[in-house]
């Protein structure tokens, strides 16, 4: 399995904003958005084999964090609009103390970042994707992992404790700061060729 956690510092935890202005009163869910596109489409499928939390914490009702699960998503189409509409679809949903399931593959639930990559380290392997990494080229990726990056916006002080308390491997993509989604894809691009 394969797993990305995107930290999502000011996208909206409620869903008060207007679906053609996700990049401003949204909180920047545009990068979030994209990064539902980058983890899930192939040409003419869904990767069936990865999952995604967006871990929203801007907004008037922080933490939520909403899992997309890649062998369960239904509905899920290429253009922004229809995936903020699911994700705004979310975070109407009544929460609970566990996930509450929004939509066939999508859950949402008022986990944090500290509580999902806390979660996740106990049943993967832990990534952190920085610029001073190691070179994805020369790292050791096993075969259920989880990927760890910012939004438009490194992780802060805090978040990063909380990673590296789970002794991740550092990875870089490349020579140049990328933005997230595009970072997604070279992760996938990297391990699909290792398991072809
Ligand atoms: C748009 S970047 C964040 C801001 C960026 N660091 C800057 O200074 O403009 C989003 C995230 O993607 C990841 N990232 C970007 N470029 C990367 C690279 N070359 N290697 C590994 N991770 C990268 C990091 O997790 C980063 O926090």
């Amino acid at each position: 399995m394969i797993r990305f956690v995107v930290a999502g510092h000011r996208a909206h935890s409620t869903a008060d904003f207007k679906l053609d202005d996700i990049a401003g009163g949204a909180g920047r869910l545009d990068v979030l958005v994209r990064c539902v596109n980058s983890s899930f489409f192939l040409s003419h499928a869904l990767r069936q084999d990865t999952e995604l939390y967006l871990v929203l914490m801007g907004g008037t009702d922080p933490p939520k964090t909403v899992r997309f699960s890649g062998n369960e998503l239904k509905y899920l189409n290429p253009d922004e609009r229809s995936t903020s509409s699911l994700i705004r679809n979310a975070l109407l949903k009544k929460l609970g103390s566990g996930e509450t399931r929004a939509s066939p593959g999508i859950y949402v639930s008022r986990m944090s970042f500290k509580d999902v990559v806390d979660s996740l380290g106990k049943i993967s392997d832990i990534a952190y994707l920085k610029e001073d990494g190691n070179d994805i080229r020369t790292v050791q990726i096993p075969e259920n992992i989880t990927f760890v990056l910012g939004d438009d916006r490194d992780l802060t002080e805090e978040e990063e404790t909380v990673v590296l308390s789970h002794g991740p491997e550092r990875i870089c993509l490349g020579p140049k700061s990328l933005h997230a989604d595009h970072c997604i894809i070279l992760v996938h691009n990297e391990i699909d060729r290792r398991r072809q």
